[in-house]
């Protein structure tokens, strides 16, 4: 498993204001959106391409594009969908595919309540938008399921880690080899009730409300 902590001042920056309890909902997602280009710029960085020549109005030359099958981008409902936006902005041809992960909030383990992904998903590139990576619960599960249906490789963009998460996802999914975890700051700990701390809160609340 490799891990990517992505150490840039807009990023410390962004991250910062969205730490900030007071920053309301509109900014929070505003905030979220901004970031998570920034992030997606460096987890694409692995992303598969080919060569390719064009013809520009001087001269011919070689270019690349982005190789088939397209990347799959999958954000983790319901708090990795504030993400989506902020990464199609850079894929705006990537599939988009869904899962429905809820953390128990007594066991902390990962409950899936609703999925819309292919069942093959052989030689696909996937993206998950996974905004906190806590214990690490959802993460696994979602990794599992994508590298069980023949992904290639998974790459999970996360705004913010915790070592106790990044730990749990390394001993349950590191041997797969291919997967790959972006985040703008690994944080102290946990608390006693799975919040990251110090964190930003429930990230799932602040982008839209306690619903
Ligand atoms: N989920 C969140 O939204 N925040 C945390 O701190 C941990 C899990």
């Amino acid at each position: 498993m490799h891990v990517l902590i992505v150490e840039h001042p807009l990023v410390a920056h962004k991250l910062t204001l969205l730490r900030d309890e007071r920053t309301d909902s509109p900014t929070f997602r505003n905030l979220v959106d901004e970031l998570v280009t920034l992030l997606a710029y460096e987890a694409t960085r692995g992303i598969a391409f080919e060569q390719r020549s064009i013809q520009t109005p001087v001269a011919p030359t070689c270019g690349v594009h982005l190789s088939l099958p397209l990347p799959i981008v999958v954000p983790i409902l319901r708090a990795g969908l504030g993400m989506l936006s902020g990464m199609t902005r850079l894929l705006p041809t990537a599939e988009v595919g869904f899962l429905g992960l809820q953390r128990d909030e007594e066991t902390l383990q990962a409950i899936t309540y609703a999925n819309r992904l292919p069942d093959d998903l052989s030689g696909r590139q996937c993206f998950v938008l996974d905004p906190m990576l806590a214990t690490g619960g959802t993460l696994i599960a979602s990794i599992d399921y994508l590298l069980d249906r023949g992904a290639r490789d998974v790459t999970a963009i996360c705004l913010l880690a915790a070592p106790e998460g990044l730990a749990a996802v390394e001993a349950a999914v590191g041997h797969r080899g291919n997967v790959t975890i972006v985040t703008s700051a690994v944080d102290e700990r946990l608390n006693d009730r799975g919040y990251i701390v110090p964190g930003l809160g429930d990230a799932g609340d602040r982008l839209y409300g306690v619903v």
